[in-house]
């Protein structure tokens, strides 16, 4: 990828894609993790003497929507710079924004306003594409977290203007480049969230180069019912019943172990209150649903991770967000934290988990992306990747 080294950022206007997709609550950033790992990018630019002209994403909203506004962003990463940004508040294709990023000097960091009030961001319209190149003389792209996206902000205005790596683009790709390339074994994967229809990419396209995988959450409970497992009222993805059971037999057939838990933590309903019961996994009675991996299992999975000497994770192995059905997650954290291995673990929830219990710097690399990472380890590159020079798989 070309990066910010081939980068003469002196005076110029410099674009830059951003992912600032942070989880905000009442106007407040509840985890700065992203806009904390742009900072490299943007302090290297302003050193360069260039305009920093910031651009992202937030949620999912359907057009233009206070509530989905990047200004509480903008906040953050002033007082993370300890430097003004000028919060742009006009559409970023829009006349105004054109006009303060034209007034702006070098020096300057401006936040535009979320990219997906644009009609044409997803749809990746070459119009829109357009008007955002107007805002830079170079484009670079630092939103790993969002490199899977084919949008207008992320390979639409690189394909017109000269594009860059950021420097967290570049450590991502490196630091999950290895997990692509001779990874030491034992080679353990340990998958979680709600649906197998998220990872079955990555689930096949692993499956041949791991020792194993570990299966957590309640995509789970679509692999349990698959064979015959009572699952009580726990989540489960009947039209994935049979995929399940092919991604069961294709394991088998490949000599590689597929570990589902053997025991869940169980409630009537999701509440931090409900009362709780250890059910085996495969049997769970009706009117009670599996909210969390067991003991058993966490003991289990642990053993199982014991020898590995590479660990990737992504995904919750319960309902993280209501205690006390986050302690498999923990767990899990804990257990991958302690081992002598390359460990890198992608995703909100997994991530989180990591933060919480203050292990971040007892993985090998903690990615700010989830989709992204997943789709990058499947398939070797991602659209961002292929828009800056493009690598191919074995190049990552
Ligand atoms: C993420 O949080 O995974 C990225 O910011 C991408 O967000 P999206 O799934 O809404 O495109």
């Amino acid at each position: 990828m070309r990066t910010l080294d081939q980068l003469e950022a002196n005076g110029k206007s410099v674009l830059v894609r951003v992912d600032y997709n942070v989880p905000i609550k009442d106007g407040v950033v509840g985890d700065d993790t992203r806009v904390r790992a742009s900072l490299p990018t943007i302090r290297e630019l302003l050193e360069k003497g260039a305009k920093v002209v910031l651009m992202s994403h937030l949620g999912r909203p359907k057009g233009v929507d206070p509530a989905f506004s990047l200004l509480p962003v903008a906040e953050v990463l002033a007082d993370l710079l300890e430097m003004p940004v000028k919060f742009v508040t006009g559409l970023p294709s829009s006349e105004e924004a054109f006009s303060d990023v034209k007034s702006a000097k070098p020096g300057e960091v401006l936040l535009l306003e979320n990219v997906r009030f644009e009609p044409g961001e997803k749809k990746n319209d070459p119009e829109l594409a357009k008007k955002y190149a107007r805002l830079g003389d170079a484009f670079v792209l630092d939103a790993f977290g969002s490199a899977h996206r084919e949008h207008a902000s992320v390979v639409g205005v690189a394909r017109i203007l000269p594009s860059y790596a950021g420097r967290l683009m570049e450590r991502e790709v490196k630091a999950l480049g290895k997990l692509l390339h001779d990874p030491q074994k034992p080679y353990w994967v340990v998958l979680g969230g709600a649906k197998v229809s998220d990872k079955i990419g990555i689930i096949k396209s692993l499956l041949p180069k791991v020792e194993g995988m570990l299966i957590g959450g309640a995509m789970a409970f679509t692999f349990i019912k698959a064979i015959g497992g009572q699952v009580g009222g726990s989540l489960v993805e009947d039209d994935k019943l049979e995929l399940a059971a092919g991604l069961l037999e294709e394991a088998r057939s490949l000599g590689k172990q597929l570990l589902l838990p053997s025991d869940v933590v169980a409630a009537e309903q999701i509440c931090s209150e409900a009362e709780t019961k250890i059910f085996p996994a495969f049997g769970i009675p009706e009117g009670w649903l599996g909210l969390d991996i067991g003991p058993e299992s966490r003991k289990i999975f642990a053993e199982a991770l014991a020898p590995a000497h590479t660990v990737f994770w992504n995904g919750p192995m319960g309902v993280f967000e209501t205690p006390p059905f986050d302690a498999g997650t923990l767990a899990v954290a804990e257990a991958i934290a302690g081992l002598d291995a390359y460990t890198v673990v992608g995703g909100g929830d997994s991530v989180s988990a990591v933060k919480r219990l203050g292990y971040a710097d007892k993985f090998s690399h903690v990615s700010t992306g989830g989709g992204a990472s997943l789709e990058f380890l499947e398939k070797g590159t991602l659209p961002g990747i292929e828009v800056l020079g493009g690598l191919s798989p074995e190049e990552v």
